[in-house]
C-alpha cells in the first residue's frame, strides 16, 4: 500500500542540483552523489523535474523524446543506478509527464509537419488564414497561443512556447501512447508520476476567442479532463504509485473530483492561488506586497474544503516556477533564520502532503539578478520584452523580474560557501544567486540551529506522528491577521501550531487552550509565549497533548 499521508517529498531541479562532471550543469550522478543528504533529511519520495530527451527551450518541459535521457544529464545507466540506490534507502522516485504539450523536435511533430495525418492527428491543428490566428487566446509564456505552419497552411495550438505544441487528448491513439510511458517507467521502478499543467489536456469542442480573458476559461479543467485521468489511472494502473497534478487556475470542486479517492484520477494537486497573494490585479508582473489575510482565507478554504470532501493537497510554498519562499513570505535579512522555521512550521503540518523544493530546507534566497543578461528562462525573457515594449524601463522591468522571474528558484544549490557554491567545478548554467551568503548546507548539517536541522524535525514529526498524517484540521483565531494557527486532531491527540506572521512582537493568549499540553518544536529557544502572552517576530511554536504518541 502506497503512503502518502506521513510522507514527504523532495522536488529536484537537475540542471541545479549537483554537477559531477565539470559542465556547469547539473546531472544524475549528482543526484545519487547527494542521496545520503537527502536520505539524511529524511525525505520520503524525490520529484525530479524532466531530464528527458529535450532540445531545453523550457528547460526540458519541451520533451523530444519521453523514454530517453538527456545526454548532458547522463545515461539510463546513471538512471538506473540511482534508481537502485534510492530504492536501498526507501526513497521513492517520482518523475516528470509532461502530457500537455510535446517539443516540436518530438517525432510525433516532426511527421506531423511532413503532412502525415496520422501524426496530424496526436496535435491540434485548425486552418486558417496566415494573419489571423483561430482564435486570439494567449499562450502563458506571452503573445498568441496560435504558430502558423506555412507549408501545411494550418495553425497549431501551443498553450507555452511555440516550441511546445499541444497534445490533442481526443485522439484514443495519444492516450495510448501516453499510457505506454508510464508503463515503461513503471518497469523500471519509478513509484510516483507529477503530472505537468494536467488539467489543461481536455480542449473544447468548438474553438471560439476570448472576449474577457485570454483564453483560458475555454481549456482549464476542461470538459473531458476527469475521464482522461480515470481512464490513465485504470490502464496505466497509476494505483500502484504514488501521483500528483499540477493544476493551473483550478477550482476546490475541481481538485476534489482529482483527489478523492473514490473517483481513482490522482492521489494529489497542487493548486496556486495561495502563491498570487502578491499579483495585484491577478497580474503576476504587477507587483503588490503579500496580503496575509487572503493568504490566511485561501489555505484555510482549501485545507477545509478538501478535507469535507475527501480530497488531498500537496502542500508548498514553493517549485522551479516560484520566487524563494523566505525572500517572499519571510525576511531575508534580520529574521532569515527564524522566518524560514516559522514557514516551513505553518505549511507542513497541515492536512496534505509537503513539498520541499530543493534549498528550503537551508532558506535559499532570491537570484538578486540586476541585469538581463543573468537571466535564462524563456519566460522571464519573454516578459522582460513585453514588460519594456509596454511602455516599462528596463529598470522598472528588471525590478519586477527580480520578484517574479522563475529563475529565482532555479540558482544552482549552495552546499558550501564560496565560488561555484560547490555546486560544480565549472561556471554553472545560471549564476549562484547573489544572495548565497552565509547560506550554505555544510555550515548547517551540523548545527543543531540550523533551518536544515529544524526542516529535519519537521519531517521528523509528521512521520512518527498519526496526528499530523491523519487528524483532522481546524483553524484558530482566523479573524487575526497576525497570526496563523491551526489545532490538528486524531481521536485523543490533538496538536496546535501557532505562528506569528510578522516581524513585531504580537500578543497572543493561548492559555486556555495550551494548558496540559506540552511543547515539542519551536523556533524561539526563549519563548515568552505562555508567561506573558507574547509571540516574538516571526515565531512558530507547536504543543500537543501528552497523550500524543
Ligand atoms: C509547468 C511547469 C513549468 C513549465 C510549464 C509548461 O507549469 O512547472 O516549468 O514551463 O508547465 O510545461
Ligand atoms: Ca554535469
Amino acid at each position: 500500500m502506497k503512503q502518502f499521508q506521513n510522507s514527504t517529498v523532495y522536488q529536484i531541479y537537475p540542471k541545479s542540483f549537483c554537477d559531477t562532471n565539470g559542465d556547469g550543469i547539473g546531472d544524475l550522478r549528482g543526484i545519487t552523489e547527494k542521496l545520503d543528504y537527502l536520505h539524511d533529511l529524511g525525505v520520503d519520495y524525490l520529484w525530479i523535474t524532466p531530464f528527458f530527451r529535450s532540445p531545453q527551450r523550457d528547460n526540458g518541459y519541451d520533451i523530444s523524446n519521453y523514454r530517453e535521457i538527456e545526454p548532458m544529464y547522463g545515461s539510463m545507466q546513471d538512471l538506473d543506478v540511482l534508481i537502485a540506490r534510492a530504492d536501498s534507502l526507501g526513497i521513492g522516485l517520482m518523475f516528470d509527464m509532461v502530457f500537455n504539450h510535446t517539443s516540436t523536435e518530438h517525432e510525433w511533430f516532426q511527421k506531423a509537419l511532413q503532412g502525415d495525418k496520422r501524426y496530424m492527428n496526436y496535435y491540434i491543428f485548425r486552418d486558417g488564414d496566415p494573419e489571423t490566428p483561430p482564435t486570439n487566446w494567449i499562450s502563458k509564456f506571452g503573445g498568441s497561443a496560435w504558430e502558423y505552419v506555412p507549408h501545411l497552411k494550418k495553425w497549431y495550438l501551443h498553450l507555452f512556447d511555440k516550441t511546445q505544441a499541444d497534445l490533442n487528448w481526443e485522439n484514443p491513439e495519444v492516450r495510448e501512447e501516453l499510457k505506454e510511458i508510464l508503463r515503461f517507467w513503471k518497469n523500471k521502478g519509478v513509484k510516483g508520476f507529477r503530472f505537468d499543467v494536467i488539467n489543461l489536456i481536455s480542449k473544447p469542442e468548438q474553438f471560439e476567442d476570448d472576449h474577457i480573458g485570454d483564453g483560458r476559461r475555454f481549456y482549464t479543467d476542461g470538459r473531458n479532463v476527469h475521464a482522461y485521468l480515470q481512464e490513465l489511472h485504470r490502464d496505466a494502473g497509476l494505483g500502484d504509485v504514488l501521483t500528483v497534478g499540477e493544476m493551473s487556475s483550478t477550482t476546490l470542486e475541481n481538485c476534489i473530483r482529482y483527489t478523492d479517492p473514490a473517483q481513482q484520477e490522482l492521489d494529489m494537486s497542487f493548486s496556486f492561488h495561495h502563491l498570487k497573494v502578491d499579483y495585484r490585479d491577478g497580474d503576476k508582473w504587477k507587483l503588490q506586497p503579500v496580503d496575509y489575510r487572503k493568504l490566511k482565507d485561501l489555505l484555510e478554504t482549501w485545507q477545509l474544503g478538501m478535507q469535507e470532501n475527501h480530497g488531498w493537497n500537496a502542500l508548498f510554498w514553493c517549485n522551479h516556477d516560484q520566487p524563494r519562499t523566505v525572500s517572499r513570505f519571510g525576511d531575508e535579512g534580520t529574521y532569515w533564520k527564524k522566518s524560514a522555521k516559522m514557514l516551513g512550521t505553518l505549511m507542513y503540518l497541515m492536512r496534505g502532503t509537503p513539498y520541499i523544493y530543493q534549498g528550503e530546507e537551508i532558506g535559499m534566497k532570491n537570484a538578486g539578478f540586476t541585469s538581463i543578461d543573468q537571466y535564462r528562462d524563456v519566460e522571464s525573457l519573454n516578459y522582460y520584452q513585453i514588460l519594456t515594449k509596454n511602455g516599462l524601463s528596463s529598470e522598472e522591468a528588471l525590478h519586477i523580474l527580480s520578484q517574479r522571474s522563475r529563475d529565482n528558484g532555479r540558482t544552482p544549490m549552495q552546499w558550501e560557501p564560496g565560488t561555484n557554491a560547490g555546486f560544480s567545478e565549472h561556471m554553472p548554467w545560471i549564476g549562484i544567486s547573489e544572495n548565497a551568503q552565509g547560506v550554505a548546507v555544510n555550515t548547517q548539517l551540523n548545527d543543531s540551529d540550523s533551518i536544515f536541522s529544524y526542516f529535519q524535525k519537521l519531517i521528523a514529526l509528521r512521520k512518527k506522528s498519526d496526528c499530523i498524517a491523519n487528524g483532522k484540521i481546524e483553524f484558530i483565531a482566523s479573524e487575526r491577521e497576525d497570526v496563523f494557527c491551526y489545532r490538528r486532531k486524531l481521536k485523543m491527540q490533538e496538536i496546535i501550531v501557532i505562528c506569528n506572521l510578522t516581524a513585531a512582537p504580537v500578543k497572543a493568549d493561548f492559555q486556555t487552550q495550551l494548558s496540559g499540553m506540552t511543547r515539542i518544536l519551536g523556533n524561539d529557544p526563549n519563548s515568552t509565549l505562555l508567561n506573558n502572552n507574547v509571540l516574538s517576530p516571526y515565531e512558530a511554536v507547536v504543543y500537543q497533548t501528552a497523550t500524543t504518541k
